[in-house]
């Protein structure tokens, strides 16, 4: 089977990438297998779905892997559909940059503000850097925490449109039930009916990338 390999990355903490790999994970694992990739030392995303009860664990397993990741990637991703890689918050180590190689797309949750989006200035280099070996890499960038109800301001939308990688049309908005799931080790769509409408958008999300 030829996985598809999707890299949740951004140099800067706090972005929401684990928040962001583990609900998609649980979103793409309805469509077909899969498997979460824990490339950050921080363990967070294991972490998570530690905090599991075990009479209702997590959805989808968790393995970390920090070294020799394209070799791996590729080798476990024969019995997968989907392989969701958490990077870590960084560029120094090049863990994410190999994710990268061996990744279909690369999704950059940023907080919506302009300076935020520059702060990922050195991803985009990065990016480029990792396209000389992978020329089929699709970056995205995908607005997190963006305030309920609220459009994107007029201020962010252009530094997006000036920006070098393109923006999903998708957001995610900032809700208490990702924070939430999180300290239950769950993910928004085990949250019943308070966590349909962010299940909602993650959906929305994943069709958009799988169309894209
Ligand atoms: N859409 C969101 N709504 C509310 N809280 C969020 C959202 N995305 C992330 N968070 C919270 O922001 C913090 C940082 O998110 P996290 O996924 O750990 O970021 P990263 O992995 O990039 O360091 C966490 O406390 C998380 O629960
Ligand atoms: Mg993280």
């Amino acid at each position: 089977m030829l996985s598809q390999v999707f890299s949740v990355a951004n140099q800067k903490g706090g972005t929401g990438k684990t928040t962001l790999s583990m609900n998609l994970a649980v979103g793409l694992s309805k469509r077909g297998r899969t498997l979460i990739i824990d490339a950050d030392p921080q363990g967070s995303a294991g972490q998570w779905a530690g905090l599991s009860p075990d009479e209702n664990p997590f959805p989808v397993s968790v393995i970390s892997i920090t070294s020799n990741l394209p070799r791996e990637i590729k080798r476990i991703g024969e019995d997968y559909q989907y392989l969701v890689v958490d990077c870590p918050p960084t560029l120094e180590t090049g863990v994410a940059q190999k994710a990268m190689t061996v990744s279909d797309k690369v999704l950059i949750p940023i907080l919506p503000s302009p300076v935020d989006l520059w702060a990922s200035v050195r991803l985009a280099e990065a990016i480029e850097q990792v396209k000389i070996y992978n020329d089929e890499l699709q970056p995205y960038i995908l607005v997190n925490q963006l305030e309920p109800r609220s459009a994107i301001s007029r201020g962010m939308r252009q530094a997006l449109e000036e920006f070098d990688i393109p923006a999903l049309d998708s957001c995610l908005r900032r809700r208490a039930v990702y924070r939430n799931s999180a300290l239950e080790g769950s993910s928004v769509y085990c949250m019943g009916k308070r966590g349909e409408p962010a299940s909602q958008e993650v959906d929305a999300l994943i069709e958009e990338i799988l169309k894209s």
